[in-house]
């Protein structure tokens, strides 16, 4: 029964709750995270579904403040210094089928760069509210 009750408590403690920075450790610190950003942003760009809307866009700007901000959500020792989500992409009309095409990217780019799946999951799944702020028809 002892022994029943510690494989119990080890297997809680095992459950995928992550560290505080394991995502950022997860997506290789800094470095692989500016990684993942040009991927991904080079992605956008090429893609059908949303490449039109940074067609004005600064990319040099977008590629810092995304990489601040996934610093953030994935628990590094960033400062994210962009603007709020609903004031950015007011105006910009972004769909439901465009955001997850967003999101598809962003996948993708993270597969590239050979990101474990659990730390690909966590980091959609903190972005998946922004969609109330980014979705406007
Ligand atoms: C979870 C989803 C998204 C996140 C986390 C996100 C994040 C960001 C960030 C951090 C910026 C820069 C903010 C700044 O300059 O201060 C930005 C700008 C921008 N985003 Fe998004 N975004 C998302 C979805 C989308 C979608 C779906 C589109 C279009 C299809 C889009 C189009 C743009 C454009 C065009 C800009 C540049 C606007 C400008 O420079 O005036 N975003 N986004």
């Amino acid at each position: 029964m002892k022994r029943f009750a510690m494989l119990c408590l080890l297997l809680a403690l095992g459950s995928p709750v992550l560290a505080a920075d394991e995502v950022y450790q997860g997506l290789g610190q800094q470095p692989g995270i500016v990684k993942i950003v040009d991927t991904f942003v080079t992605l956008l760009q090429a893609d059908a579904r949303v490449g039109h809307s940074f067609g004005e866009a600064d990319v040099p700007h977008l590629k810092e403040k995304l990489a601040e901000q996934f610093c953030v959500l994935a628990g590094g020792p960033c400062r994210y210094t962009g603007k709020e989500m609903a004031t950015i992409h007011d105006g910009l009309n972004i769909t439901t089928a465009q955001f997850y095409a967003l999101v598809e990217d962003l996948q993708i780019a993270m597969e590239r760069h050979g990101i474990a799946s659990r730390i690909q999951n966590k980091l959609l799944a903190d972005l998946a509210p922004m969609q109330r702020d980014v979705v406007t028809r």
